[in-house]
């Protein structure tokens, strides 16, 4: 069985690793060829990668290419985590809209847009190269924004796609943690879309939460979110935080010194030092402080469940085909799925909560309008785009702001 990791340079790719070696019996792995554009990171990481599995005792092959060429041929799971631009590009897309007074992240929002612009045109350049090379491969991917990536790569190629976010299990998590049950015990419908999705009618092995368990999770999932928890009778995403609590955090993140790209930049610093060490060979301190990990269990779950035809729960970004009729069939949605090796299938979800369909339903409407943008390059899409975004939807902003985000962006937007 072999594996591709494209974007290998990440500082993540030791997390797969960790979570392979745990589960060997299921997952054969023979060959993993490690892919990545930028050749001074992926010898550092592919260097590590050599000796932490000989560390682990985990025997596979390991190979190093910069070209998809080499990287794909015999390929049977392909995993992503690309970053177009790296975090010096997401410096730009926190820090440009904030100048306007609109909520400034990697994936919400206006910088949420100018990353799916960057990596929508890289994604597909991706996707054909799958279906040229390894045309049954399945891409595994958490490039964000997986939920906008899925979509572009499911409406312009053949390539099969499983869109993964860590985050789609933040509902099991917080009920298995606040009731201190077994994750495995807990199912919920999820609905919405990628970092904007809702967690309802919670069971823990099959029995519905009483009101008292769900206030409990609530005020898990974090005290000043508990009493709306409540009155929305959902466990929003923590992405809602720049919704719900807008004005806020825009004056949050206006305040602080550094943007989150700023502190990932100097963290890695430290992670690629101790990565390149010669006798580093488990994971080193500094990774912990890099944070955002545990995709891996996601993205091998997903691996496992289809490799081994094993029904499998899990949360994924896949067309939403009738799941929820009030959004058109090809709109990738995030939620609750059977994984096996016929594929992945999302799961029938009840009625949603009453508050949350129109903003699932605007952000998809701009989701679509982003994908557009970046395979057409027109400027009047992108304009509408944002124009359709509830965090940007004023004209005079996108006239001032999207002008600014183009330039900044301009050596990777080659279709505009
Ligand atoms: C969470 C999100 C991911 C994101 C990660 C790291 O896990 O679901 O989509 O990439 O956090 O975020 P950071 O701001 O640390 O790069
Ligand atoms: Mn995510």
């Amino acid at each position: 069985m072999k594996i591709t990791i494209i974007g290998a340079g990440s500082s993540y790719t030791p997390e797969v690793l960790e979570r392979l070696n745990g589960m060997r019996e299921e997952l054969p792995v023979t060959d993993i060829t490690l892919m990545d554009i930028n050749e001074e990171r992926l010898n550092i990481v592919s260097g590590f990668c050599g000796r932490y599995a000989k560390h682990m005792g985990l025997n596979v092959n390991f190979a190093c290419t910069t070209k998809l060429s080499e990287a794909l041929p015999g390929t049977d799971f392909v995993i992503v985590q690309i970053r177009v631009g790296g975090n010096a590009a997401r410096i730009n897309d926190e820090k440009i809209p904030l100048s306007f007074g609109l909520v400034g992240q990697e994936t919400t929002g206006a910088g949420g847009f100018m990353k799916a612009l960057r990596t929508i045109p890289a994604m597909l350049e991706i996707a054909h190269a799958v279906e040229e090379y390894c045309p049954d491969a399945w891409i595994i991917n958490y490039t964000n924004p997986t939920g906008i990536v899925a979509e572009a790569v499911n409406k312009y190629s053949n390539a099969k796609i499983a869109g993964l976010c860590a985050g789609g299990f933040n509902g099991r998590n917080w009920t298995a943690m606040g009731l201190n049950v077994d994750a495995d015990s807990v199912r919920y419908d999820l609905a919405g879309l990628n970092h904007l999705n809702f967690a309802y009618n919670i069971t823990v092995k099959g029995k519905p939460l009483t009101e008292e368990q769900f206030r409990t999770i609530a005020a898990y999932r974090g005290e000043q979110d508990a009493e709306m928890c409540i009155k929305l009778g959902a466990l929003p995403s923590p992405y809602l935080q720049y919704y719900y609590h807008k004005s806020k955090r825009v004056k949050e993140l206006q305040e602080k010194e550094m943007c989150r790209a700023e502190e990932v930049l100097s963290v890695e610093k430290e992670v690629y030092r101790d990565y390149a060490d010669p006798a580093c060979e488990t994971k080193p301190a500094s990774i912990e402080k890099r944070g955002g990990g545990g995709y891996s269990e996601i993205a091998l779950g997903v691996i496992s469940a289809i490799y081994n035809d094993k029904d499998t729960w899990i949360t994924v970004n896949v067309p939403n085909r009738g799941t929820f009729s009030w959004l058109p069939d090809d709109a990738v949605i995030e939620t609750a799925c059977m994984v096996n090796a016929s594929g992945i299938r999302p799961i029938n979800a009840g009625p949603v909560p009453k508050a949350v369909r129109g903003l699932i339903c605007a952000v998809k409407n701009y989701e679509q309008l982003a994908v557009e943008a970046a395979v057409t390059g027109s400027v009047e899409t992108a304009e509408l785009a944002l124009l359709a975004h509830p965090l940007v939807g004023e004209w005079e902003l996108v006239k001032g702001m999207l002008p600014k985000l183009l330039e900044a962006n301009r050596q990777w937007l080659k279709n505009f």
